[in-house]
């Protein structure tokens, strides 16, 4: 199956370098990971600057072109190309240099941005989600430069600084830069490998949906005696709000919720079941004691090809030691949908407001925010890419990739395809259960040093490929 390219010749010599390169490369990573660059925090603003610019001058060290920690009005993009190969196709490389916070601290066995190898992994926050990639995709390229002095494809490095907060001010950026981004293909590195560590490429992701959902009773707390029975109770009242959104059949009961969801096909239906998915291993490794979801539906349909809906955090009243006898005056919880094609995270919000209010009981005042989301989105297992990742994958890691859906969201995805027009192929390379969002987050550092090789490999696949239009909107600059 895998096909002998040009390339070969030079295995040994990418081979050598990388060995030679190896305790140059981790400290490289480690630097990156102890920058806390976690968007989401006001506070940490610097720190995702101070990253934005660590990765700004590794790309320039290495001989990218053109590289800036370009504003957005948020956190800064940083962008960077080469674009010496004449005819060659283009390729815009995808990953998010943010993080997510680190809370709660006394679950992490070593601090979250004090990096530290243990055995086969790299353990710190971003090790996997998303710096891990994109360090991959930087040593991939200073090989290229440094063993041939060039990358076989044109390259044009997107990483972004908010991912992990929304990724609420790219999509106007890309917009902007229009011209600037013209490729043949985005290459979105921030998924990774199926179950058990199956080589997998992601074939859809879900999108988000996240509100506010805010109840007010009286202006300050009341005695539970005094009031007690003649007043409405805002955490009640919450409760029996949230209680509503589901039904037992694990069916989400916003009126209209479903209306655009695109069904699966049979064949869809198929390639899922015909996944190697152990569901008694994934229970175990999650942590949870019985697997629960949408009736009708298997573990893998319900985790990536359903909408779902869950509370992100409830809290209201007295939460101390001991008692306290009150009807507290107000109560809140975080609620978000994943939502999958067709669905649009702004029609679903209005519904869910909707519906919020129209169920709100008597005696309490409730209002939806939306805080924000993310379009789904779906991309092409046929395209020439992505079957150039495909054969890249095999002959990396030595067995064909999966094809899977992804439960989780990349918010660009989308904006990759209705803003720049671009085909999107999501080749990640990270492990289902390495802790991404949660304490002791690692990334597998035999998956970390193949996705070089992956990646090298992957472009020099592309080289082979005459994709429409790479000649006219390649090497611009
Ligand atoms: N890398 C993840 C997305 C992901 C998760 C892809 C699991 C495949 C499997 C990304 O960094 C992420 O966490 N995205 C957020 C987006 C949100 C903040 C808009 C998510 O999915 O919660
Ligand atoms: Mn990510
Ligand atoms: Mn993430």
């Amino acid at each position: 199956m895998t096909e002998t390219t040009a390339t070969t010749t030079s295995d040994a010599d990418l081979e050598a370098h990388l060995d030679a390169t190896h305790a140059a490369r981790m400290a490289g990573y480690m630097d990156f990971l102890r920058i806390p660059s976690m968007s989401g925090q006001p506070a940490y603003a610097p720190e995702v600057r101070r990253a934005a610019e660590w990765l700004a001058e590794t790309l320039r060290t290495i001989g990218i072109e053109h590289v800036e920690v370009a504003e957005t009005g948020g956190h800064p993009v940083v962008y960077g190309d080469w674009l010496h190969a004449d005819g060659a196709p283009t390729v815009l490389v995808y990953g998010h240099y943010d993080v997510q916070p680190v809370d709660p601290l006394d679950l992490w066995t070593s601090p979250p941005f004090e990096p530290v190898v243990d055995g086969d992994r790299m353990l710190a926050r971003g090790a996997a989600d998303d710096k891990g990639q994109i360090h991959a995709h930087a040593m991939a390229a200073q090989a290229l430069l440094e063993t041939r002095g060039g990358v076989p494809i044109n390259v044009k490095y997107v990483f972004e600084g908010e991912e992990e907060s929304g990724s609420h001010n790219l999509e106007v950026w890309l917009g902007e830069h229009r011209e600037q981004l013209a490729a043949d293909v985005a290459i979105i590195s921030d998924t990774g490998f199926f179950e058990g560590n199956i080589p997998a490429i992601t074939v859809s992701l879900r999108g988000l949906m996240y509100a506010q959902i805010d109840v007010v009773g009286s202006p300050v707390d009341l005695h539970s005696g005094g009031f007690g029975g003649a007043v409405a109770n805002p955490a009640m009242a919450l409760a029996e709000i949230i209680t509503a959104l589901k039904g037992p059949d694990g069916r989400i009961r916003i009126p209209g919720f479903y209306d655009e969801v695109v069904p699966l096909t049979d064949a869809e239906h198929a390639s899922i079941a015909n996944l190697p998915f152990d569901e008694e291993a994934y229970r175990i490794a999650t942590g949870v004691s019985a697997l629960v979801g949408e009736a009708g539906f298997s573990t893998l349909e319900r985790r990536a090809t359903r909408p779902s809906l869950d509370v992100n955090g409830l809290w209201g009243g007295f939460q101390g030691d001991g008692t306290k006898t009150i009807i507290p005056a107000h109560a809140h919880a975080k609620v978000s949908c994943r939502l999958v094609a067709d669905q649009d995270p702004a029609v679903i919000f209005g519904r869910l407001q909707a519906y919020v209010e129209a169920i709100a009981p008597t005696g309490v005042t409730v209002t939806v925010r939306d805080l924000g989301g993310g379009r789904p989105s779906r991309t092409p297992i046929d395209h020439p890419v992505t079957q150039a990742a495909a054969r890249a994958l095999e002959a990396v890691f030595g067995r064909a990739p999966v094809y899977t859906r992804e439960g989780g969201s990349i918010p660009v995805s989308a904006s990759f395809e209705s803003v720049l027009g671009l085909p999107v192929v999501l080749l990640g390379f990270v492990q289902p259960h390495d802790n991404a969002h949660a304490p002791n987050e690692w990334m597998d550092l035999g998956n970390y040093e193949k996705a070089i090789r992956a990646i090298v490999r992957t472009f020099d696949e592309i080289a082979e490929l005459r994709l429409g239009g790479a000649e006219q909107r390649g090497a611009g600059g």
